[in-house]
């Protein structure tokens, strides 16, 4: 059997290179600071047996066409609204994903963003090194409090309760909102109650967004869902930038609807530097850090590394996502 080629998007840690050492012949993306071009893609999946690539990736039809020798699509994330799967099970093409690794990183990183958003973190710290910080003043940078709050979880998958376990350290009451109820002894070692979506919007103080992007969930919290939030009451999105209007998002924000919004995922990524949200101080944006943790992002690597490795050697990835594309073979 000749060594199976594989492209690979991005430069990945040692760990990861480990995997695929003696096992495939790579050539990959040299660059972190940017993401392959189009052309280049386009170019270099012709030959491959195997792609590991990142959310950054548009792998749609046009790509998987191109990949006529590709068996496995390794994705470097747990969300992989990404890629067209539909089209890959089409052609043969076994899509994976990193789920598990990421949970508590990431539910680490929605309450970082809740906690920053509540009590004014980074409004704060641009004060402080502005040189505008004159006294002690009673009712300066007041935020909302988190003890006690009601915590709104949009989508109760392994981050959904990761970030409601660590509710229960703050005493917040839990809703959340999921296709399905999860088991009642989780909800009660939770204290979760599951609502509707506008009763959850209605009484929580903190909503945070956990679900995947799908057909179903784009644009899922617009004008008449921010309309249904109270006015001190801050929303995160730790999930996907679409899943969230961003344009209602504004104007609720503006108009003080809402109190203040978290948002680690935008509609559009990197966020144009003209977008209005930028301009409002009562909002936190890190750029997509959900799962930025040194070892969680190794984990993740190598993790996609025996995905692709499996794909490209005739198993079935542990991570497969669309196993029905091995009927397509
Ligand atoms: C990151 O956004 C992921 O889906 O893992």
């Amino acid at each position: 059997m000749t060594t199976p080629r594989i492209y690979i998007t991005r430069p990945l840690p040692e760990a990861a290179m480990r995997v695929l050492e003696g096992t495939v012949e790579y050539r990959a993306w040299d660059r972190d600071d940017e993401a392959v071009p189009r052309e280049t893609l386009l170019r270099e999946v012709v030959d491959v047996d195997g792609i590991i690539c990142m959310i950054t990736e548009k792998m749609d039809a046009e790509v998987i066409d191109r990949a006529r020798r590709c068996r496995v699509i390794s994705q470097v994330a747990v969300g992989y609204d990404n890629i067209d799967v539909a089209a890959a099970t089409r052609r043969g093409i076994v899509v994976t994903n990193t789920p598990g690794v990421l949970t508590e990183t990431t539910a680490d990183m929605a309450w970082a963003i809740l906690l920053a958003t509540a009590r004014r973190v980074v409004e704060g710290d641009k004060f402080t090194r502005s040189g505008r910080w004159k006294t002690w003043e009673l009712m300066g940078f007041t935020g909302q409090d988190v003890y006690g709050a009601t915590l709104g979880i949009v989508g109760m998958g392994r981050i959904g309760t990761a970030i409601a376990r660590r509710g229960k350290g703050f005493a917040m009451p839990v809703l959340y909102h999921n296709r399905r109820r999860v088991d009642a002894a989780l909800e009660q070692e939770l204290g979760a109650r599951a609502v509707g979506l506008d009763e959850l919007l209605r009484e929580s103080d903190f909503v945070v967004v956990s679900c995947a992007l799908t057909p179903e969930t784009r644009h899922l919290i617009g004008e008449r869902e921010l309309g249904l939030m109270r006015p001190t009451a801050v929303l995160v999105n730790i999930a996907r930038g679409p899943i969230v209007d961003q344009r209602a998002l504004y104007r609720a924000l503006v108009d003080r609807k809402i109190w203040a919004a978290g948002l680690d995922v935008f509609e559009t990524e990197p966020v144009p530097t003209d977008e209005p949200l930028l301009r409002l101080d009562n909002v936190v944006v890190p750029p997509h850090l959900g799962s930025a943790s040194i070892k969680t992002r190794i984990r993740m690597a190598t993790m996609a590394a025996e995905n692709c490795v499996a794909g490209v050697t005739g198993k079935v990835p542990p991570n497969a996502v669309n196993r029905e594309a091995l009927e397509h073979r």
